[in-house]
């Protein structure tokens, strides 16, 4: 396993294929989830433009706990009936969001963000935790960056779990 990662495409779609085949085999044969989401955190950061967060929140059973990620310090706990993270959380429905100020409830983290896209992760019928991408622009994130991001993170669901 190579760590030198190197992402080209330039279209959404064809950018987050490179980036799941990478994440996957970053993940294969590592049995620690938390190991395994810091490395994802780092790889999605490296790959997807104009993000000001990336990371994960992991699901301890009652709320959302922070996990390993890139950028600035964030909100350490977070539960299920706040925020765009629980909302994906609670309703195990990934969360697309064009402008943050318009969010009911939205936690502001870094003020930076302006738009956000949260995925759950499940493994099996467990929820692990959400992946969560801040990015500085609004409207950042198109429908071809949540199919990318589910596709990613259902690749190697099982991977991020304990
Ligand atoms: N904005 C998120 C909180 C997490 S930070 O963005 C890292 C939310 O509303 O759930």
């Amino acid at each position: 396993m190579s760590y030198a990662l190197s992402f080209t495409a330039t279209d959404p779609a064809r950018l987050w294929t490179e980036a799941a085949d990478a994440a996957a085999a970053l993940v294969a044969g590592e049995r620690d989830g938390i190991a395994n989401m810091a490395n994802v955190a780092a790889l999605i950061w490296q790959a997807i433009p104009d993000l000001n967060w990336a990371g994960f929140y992991r699901f301890d059973g009652t709320e959302l706990v922070l996990g390993p990620f890139q950028g600035k310090a964030a909100c350490i706990r977070i539960p299920l009936d706040k925020g765009v993270c629980g909302a994906a959380a609670r309703m195990r429905a990934t969360q697309r969001v064009d402008d943050v100020h318009a969010f009911p409830g939205h936690i502001a983290c870094d003020a930076d963000s302006r738009s956000e896209l949260v995925v759950p992760v499940v493994a099996g019928d467990r929820l692990v935790g959400v992946l969560d991408l801040d990015s500085p622009l609004p409207g950042r994130f198109s429908a071809a960056d949540q199919v990318g991001a589910e596709a990613l993170v259902a690749r190697i669901a099982g991977a991020l779990a304990d």
